[in-house]
Parts: C-alpha cells; sequence; structure tokens
C-alpha cells in the first residue's frame, strides 16, 4: 500500500515509525513532516491545512491511504473532502470532529447522553458569565470554546481571576474566534489519564491507557503545554475502571454521535479526571495525543495498517488489539522559553549515541535540517521514549538518553512517571 501520514510532530514520527514495520506498507510519504520522519518516509512540504493540495497530492502518487495526525485538518473536513475525491483516509469528518472544535458542542453532547462532566455553564455575554462565576464556588475552569492549540484553558482559584479571564476572552478577544463563547466549569479534583480508542462508528476498541503531563516543570509546576512526557499504561487506571469507562463515557459517546447523524471513525480521545475511582470528561478530542501516542505505539504489537482497515470496513468487532507486557515511558524534551516565546534553528548534538541505549527509541516533534545539521523546530523537539520491564526501568533508560542529547536551552522535566514509580 501507498500510505501518506499528515502532521509534523511526534505522534506523527511514532506513526510513521509503526506504519514501516507492516508488511502493507510498500511507500510512505508525510506531509509535512520533520528531520526525523525524513529517515522513514519522503516527506512533502505541504501544510497540514492546505486540503487542496494534499488531495491532489494523494491522487498523483496513487495514494491507497491517509491517516492524519493533528486536529486542525479534521476540523476543517479534510476526511470529508478526501471521501468525496474517492480517496481513503481514517479520521473523523468534520461534523464528528466539533467534539474537539467546540468544547460548548462536547459538554452539550455529553449532558444529552448522561456521559459524566463539570457541571458548566456557556456565555457570549461577560455579564452573564461573570453572575455565573459569583453564583458558582471557586475555583472555577473558564474555556475558550475553539481551539486554542492548548492554551485556552484558565484554571481561576478566585473571582477576580475568574473575571479577567472573562474579559480576555469576551471583550479584548485575545482567544480570537476561538474565545467569542466560552465554557465555564466546575474544576474536578484527582487524577488526570487519557483513554483513547478506535472506533469504525459503531464498534470501539480502546488502546492502552496512558498518562500525561501538561505543566511545564517539575512537580507539575507552571504554566500547561501541549505535554511534557507520557507514559503507559497508567496504573490509575484498573482493569475495572477500565470497563466502567467503556461502559459509562466511550461507549455512550459512539452510540450517541451514531444517533447525532455524526459517526465517529477515527481516534476518540476522553481526556479524564478520575476520582476515588469515578471517571469523568475533562475533554473530548477527536485524534490520538501527543505525546501519548509515542509511548502508546512502541508497546502495540497489532499491524497498524489491519487495525486502521478494520475500522475502516466496520469490521472492530472481529478485531483484537495486542500490546506488549513491557511498559514504557516519553520524555518530551524542549526548547527553553516553551510554551511561550523560544527561538528554532539550534543545534542538537548526541541522538546517535542516546539511540543505542537499549529499548530506546528518539521521536522527533520538532526538528529540521539546516546545512546538513540537525537543529531545533519547534517548542516540544524531541520525544525521547524507553520500554522497560517496570517503569523505574523504563524512566531509567528515556532519561539515560536524554542525558546524551544536548543543545543550547534544552529543557525537560525530570519527574515524568512519577506516579507510577511511586
Ligand atoms: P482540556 O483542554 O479541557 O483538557 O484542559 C486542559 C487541562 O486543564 C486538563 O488536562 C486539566 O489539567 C485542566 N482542566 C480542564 N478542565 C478542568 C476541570 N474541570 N477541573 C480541573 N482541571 C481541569
Ligand atoms: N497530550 C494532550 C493532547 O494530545 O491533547
Amino acid at each position: 500500500m501507498r500510505i501518506l501520514v499528515i502532521g509534523s510532530g511526534g505522534r506523527e514520527h511514532a506513526l510513521v515509525w509503526k506504519l514501516v514495520q507492516s508488511p502493507k506498507c510498500k511507500k510512505i510519504y508525510c506531509a509535512p513532516g520533520n528531520a526525523g520522519i525524513a529517515k522513514l518516509a519522503e516527506c512533502v512540504p505541504i501544510k497540514t491545512d492546505d486540503i487542496t493540495e494534499l488531495i491532489s497530492f494523494a491522487k498523483k502518487q496513487k495514494i491507497d491511504l491517509t491517516i492524519v495526525g493533528p486536529e486542525f485538518p479534521l476540523t476543517l473536513g479534510i476526511a470529508d473532502d478526501f471521501q468525496r475525491n474517492g480517496l481513503r483516509i481514517f479520521g473523523p469528518s468534520k461534523r464528528a470532529s466539533a467534539l474537539e472544535a467546540s468544547k460548548a458542542y462536547a459538554k452539550q453532547f455529553m449532558q444529552k447522553y448522561g456521559i459524566s462532566t463539570a457541571n458548566y455553564g456557556t456565555f457570549t455575554d461577560s455579564q452573564e458569565a461573570r453572575a455565573f462565576v459569583k453564583s458558582s464556588g471557586l475555583p472555577v475552569v473558564i474555556k475558550a470554546d475553539g481551539l486554542a492549540a492548548g492554551k485556552g484553558v484558565i484554571i481561576c482559584k478566585n473571582e477576580a481571576d475568574a473575571n479577567a479571564a472573562i474579559d480576555a476572552m469576551l471583550k479584548r478577544e485575545e482567544f480570537g474566534e476561538a474565545g467569542r463563547r466560552i465554557v465555564i466549569e466546575e474544576f474536578l479534583e484527582g487524577e488526570e489519564a487519557s483513554f483513547i480508542c478506535i472506533s469504525d462508528g459503531e464498534n470501539v476498541l480502546p488502546l492502552a491507557s496512558s498518562q500525561d503531563h501538561k505543566a511545564v516543570y517539575d512537580n507539575d509546576q507552571g504554566p500547561n503545554t501541549g505535554g511534557m512526557g507520557a507514559y503507559s499504561p497508567a496504573p490509575v487506571v484498573t482493569d475495572e475502571l477500565k470497563e466502567r469507562i467503556m461502559k459509562e463515557i466511550i461507549k455512550p459517546a459512539i452510540a450517541g454521535m451514531a444517533a447525532e447523524g455524526r459517526p465517529f471513525i477515527g481516534f476518540l480521545y476522553a481526556g479524564l479526571m478520575i476520582s476515588n475511582g469515578v471517571p469523568r470528561v475533562l475533554e473530548f478530542n477527536v485524534r490520538m495525543g501527543d505525546p501519548e501516542t509515542e509511548p502508546l505505539l512502541v508497546r502495540m504489537r497489532t499491524d497498524f495498517i489491519d487495525l486502521i482497515e478494520a475500522a475502516l470496513d466496520g469490521k472492530l468487532n472481529k478485531m483484537e488489539i495486542r500490546w506488549d507486557d513491557a511498559v514504557s515511558l516519553c520524555v518530551i524534551m524542549s526548547s527553553r522559553g516553551y510554551p511561550g516565546h523560544y527561538t528554532n534553528g539550534i543545534e542538537i548534538l548526541g541522538i546517535e549515541e542516546a539511540e543505542k541505549v537499549p529499548g530506546t527509541v528518539i521521536f522527533h516533534s520538532g526538528t529540521a535540517l539546516k546545512e546538513g545539521k540537525l537543529v531545533t523546530d519547534g517548542g516540544r523537539v524531541l520525544g525521547v521514549t524507553a520500554l522497560g520491564a517496570s517503569y523505574a526501568e523504563a524512566f531509567g533508560r528515556a532519561y539515560e538518553a536524554a542525558g546524551k542529547i544536548t543543545w543550547d536551552g534544552v529543557h525537560y522535566r525530570k519527574d515524568i512517571g512519577w506516579r507510577a514509580l511511586k
């Protein structure tokens, strides 16, 4: 098969890495890819949201299957457009992608189908939003309705902070279109987990569990990022809890989307807050997570093309996903300043030495080649991922490898996996 992967991050590097292991994969392209992906796939300089160009490329290269990594092209309707052009693509339709594109839609959907989530209100008027905050307890969580690259969620401990967040979104429009409508919700306590599933629109299979680390600094301090590291499985998701999540959250969501005339065919990611063994949904994403994909795919034993084809053919009920017994852990190495301002183009040293650490795969999140040298090209730069017989072993390997990599301004957390190690 001739395959096209869309995206340029660590998630897409992991997807390509996994896809090329399939005997069915004869040729693979990635648009636009990065320097790490370029070692496994032919990278083509087409932006992820240039759907017209992607369709014409897929036709010209006779692509048999396209797999979409990030949410943005999905919310633009890339799956619908490819299908209209007779091209096979895996990812939810524009209408199904509303689960991530609009938090107000997702909340209302969850309410309608009895899926447990924080109490909330939706607002476009700042006076009404302020009144809601006054009448609800603190802290509150204020969210831009639309896509905001992981920056649209503000946790407010007091009323003044909440009013400032409301004004930033609704009055000053600092979040643009995404923040013209906001969701204000109850603050939930507990432990987070990422629960990612694959669905054919009717049947749904869970992947292994994982846990992300959103804050930029150790001990979960500092601003939230796209994710500073992840591991799989997450011990907080026991077998019993997994069954409960499938029964109370995932299956009702898939059935609900079908009932809404928006069948969900793709990866459904539930970001969960687990408190005293009770799971509640913080958000839905309509794609795999990054960095969760990296530790997940190094553990997956099932052929990825078989899995995607089963989903596209509506046959996930006949499929089983097999996993390595080993656990895995991924440490994100990032640019100084991320998630704020940072500088690109800084030479990265030591990757070859790091790759020699047993059980380790180094996925590139934001790298490029400049005059033959590997340089930084993004806030998140590398995802150093290791397998181990125990969390301690995976942790030791990932950090041994990370310790061999240097550049001017490298930053990474030193405590990825602390909950599992405890
Ligand atoms: P979201 O994009 O909705 O997942 O929000 C990003 C992060 O904000 C989550 O991973 C949580 O750490 C935090 N968060 C979001 N909603 C809530 C909530 N209702 N209670 C507590 N923390 C939340
Ligand atoms: N790691 C969080 C996300 O992919 O949304």
